[in-house]
């Protein structure tokens, strides 16, 4: 699979990349990821005469500064999620649903980890060239839905992570309401930290106004859209008694000097949950 060929949705991974490979090369970085360094160079070979815009603005590093900070706080986050579980259980299972083309495993890496790196066939053969396979970095080329790759996850005794960023508002409110019940059914006592979207973005007009900062300012393709969401952190506690919340944070809560003026967003209970990440138990 060629960069340039992605589908939309795929797509999105490579905007990630780049926001992870500007910051690291910033001043002071909120985040450090030399891969994504070494892959958009690579990459910016391979797209320098696309005719694609949202290839034309990677290249270039035409790149809101803000979403580069926001994607940069959250992948660290992330991280910390990460290690955070890896401190009780340094040989538990990861996997990172969505994963794209971040290097999340080399940057939390504990030495015991299997770490199961999970995304749409097109998006792992593309990172196959980046990355090779061990015993304790696996890859998994399926859509998150097709609960076939299940499988060889529970071949391990666990414990179970699985974090999802930037994931699950691309996909349809019953897709995701069926993974949250079957991983709970199929993983007891697993961890889901998960990044959601606020439901009261999506309806009429700000659902069109949304797609066209998307589409219009971003230039992300016609299909990566926003599909779903929940209104509170404790909505998915209604889909299954299998489900706990346990927390949840918004980037504005982060203490990070590059997220500016938009800090005072943490006093704000209504923009703090505009797009943010969940935690829960599950089983
Ligand atoms: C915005 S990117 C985020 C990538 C990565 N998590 C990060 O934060 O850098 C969204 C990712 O979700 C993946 N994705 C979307 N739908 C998926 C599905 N049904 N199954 C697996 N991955 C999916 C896309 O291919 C893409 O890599």
């Amino acid at each position: 699979m060629t960069a340039e060929k992605l589908g939309d949705v795929a797509a999105t991974s490579l905007v990630t990349l780049y926001c992870h490979a500007l910051e690291t090369q910033s001043e002071n970085p909120v985040l450090l990821d030399p891969d994504a360094v070494r892959i958009t160079r690579e990459l910016n070979r391979r797209l320098a005469g696309s005719g694609d815009r949202l290839h034309r603005d990677l290249v270039s590093g035409r790149l809101n500064p803000a979403l580069v900070v926001h994607i940069c706080i959250r992948a660290k986050r992330y991280d910390d999620y990460v290690r955070e579980f890896l401190a009780k259980s340094p040989a538990g299972v990861v996997v990172n649903i969505g994963c794209g083309l971040d290097s999340r495993f080399f940057r939390i890496d504990n030495r015991q980890v299997t770490f199961y790196d999970l995304d749409l066939p097109e998006v792992i053969a593309l990172k196959k060239e980046f990355f090779d396979e061990t015993e304790r970095y696996r890859f998994i080329a399926s859509s998150v839905l097709d609960d076939r790759w299940f499988g060889s996850v529970r071949a391990h005794e666990g414990p179970f992570l699985f974090v999802a960023e930037g994931v699950f508002m691309y996909l349809e409110a019953d897709a995701v309401k069926a993974l949250f019940t079957k991983l709970a059914d199929a993983f007891p006592g697993s961890e889901l930290v998960c990044e959601m979207f606020n439901t009261f973005w999506l309806r009429e007009p700000l659902l069109t106004m949304m797609r066209f900062k998307m589409q219009r300012q971003l230039n992300f393709g016609k299909d990566a859209v926003f599909r779903s969401g929940i209104r509170d952190g404790r909505e998915p506690e209604t889909w299954s008694e299998k489900i706990r919340f346990l927390d949840e944070w918004s980037y504005f809560d982060a203490d990070e000097p590059k997220l500016g003026w938009l800090r005072i967003f943490r006093y704000c209970e209504f923009m703090k949950r505009t797009q943010w990440t969940v935690r829960y138990r599950l089983g």
